[in-house]
């Protein structure tokens, strides 16, 4: 694997190579004295705000022997019009690889096939590959396997982490339901790049219906705000709460991929009666990223 762009491009040995992996990272947290990114120094290329995609990648880069630089784009000539290929080809003099966060997942396949160093994609309006990553291994460490459960995905159905769900769903053998408004909904096209089991619908309650996991993401995802009044008022109905959990499973994790706003896509109460999970899934970023970093400066 030479770079990490979308779960998309992701092939199942793929996925599967970095869930174990990511799992002997987590085991041994500390304990693991081969240092894989050594002598080497990687750029955390960022045009959106970030939190735990930030944090866990400086930290586990540092984890790995490595050392971080945080760029953030507008502050670069990037942010006064330099074009993507040149920004890539200079720092490819300069550095062992890149994660960058941005809006266009174009602009990140140009900065990988200009630059050649290992590119990730930290979040586009596309994809986010290495938030589903991190899911998938935190369903499996608590339920052991993803195989045939039932994932249902509830707000914007077309938002970075709903997209790479849909990917993901072509790849792995579990049932994604996707409850939206129907303008939130993937379709055509865009549905048909995935081979999964997908269902969308507007009906919220069916789909949470003996769901295994119940999935949500913010209804305003960033570069979006201008359309906040209008997201708010039509995924108004789309929030998990305790009575949508009851459809469900009995076990069924609540899951989110923060930041959370209580009140609209899940409610306080059950965001706090399921913290242990979400925050969980926070924590796995670090360790599935690591698992991606050793994959990609893998030598064999
Ligand atoms: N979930 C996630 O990617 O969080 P950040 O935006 O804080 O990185
Ligand atoms: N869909 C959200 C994810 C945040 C981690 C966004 O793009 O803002």
């Amino acid at each position: 694997m030479k770079h990490l762009l979308s779960i998309e491009q992701m092939s199942r040995e793929e996925i599967d190579g970095i869930l174990r992996r990511t799992a002997e990272f987590k085991t041994n947290r500390g304990r693991i004295s081969a240092k894989p990114l050594a002598g080497q120094t990687w750029a955390l290329i960022f045009s959106k705000p970030s939190t735990r995609t930030r944090v866990s990648f400086e930290v586990g880069i540092r984890e790995l022997g490595g050392e971080s630089i945080y760029m953030n784009a507008a502050d670069a000539q990037l942010g006064r019009g330099e074009l993507i290929k040149d920004t890539a080809r200079v720092l490819a003099r300069m550095i062992h690889g890149a994660i960058i966060r941005t809006y266009a997942q174009r602009d990140i396949e140009e900065f990988a096939e200009f630059s050649g160093v290992p590119t990730v994609n930290a979040l586009t309006d596309d994809e986010h590959p290495c938030q589903i990553l991190g899911d998938i291994f935190t369903i499996q460490e608590k339920r052991e396997s993803i195989e045939n459960k039932v994932v249902t995905f509830v707000g914007d159905g077309v938002a970075n982490t709903a997209r790479s769900w849909l990917f993901a769903a072509g790849k792995l053998a579990f049932e994604l339901r996707i409850a939206s408004p129907k303008r939130y909904q993937p379709k055509g096209k865009l549905l048909r790049r995935s081979s999964g089991r997908v269902f969308c619908t507007e009906d919220l309650q069916e789909a949470a219906r003996d769901a295994d996991v119940l999935y949500t993401d913010i209804w305003v995802s960033m570069g979006r705000e201008a359309e906040e009044a209008r997201r708010e008022a039509e995924l108004g109905p789309y929030w998990i709460t305790e009575s949508l959990v009851k459809l469900a499973k009995p076990d069924a994790l609540v899951m989110h991929c923060l930041p959370a706003h209580r009140g609209q896509e899940i409610d306080e109460k059950t965001f706090e009666a399921h913290a242990q999970t979400i925050f969980d899934q926070a924590e796995n970023r670090l360790h599935v990223q690591k698992a991606i970093l050793a994959e990609l400066v893998k030598t064999e």
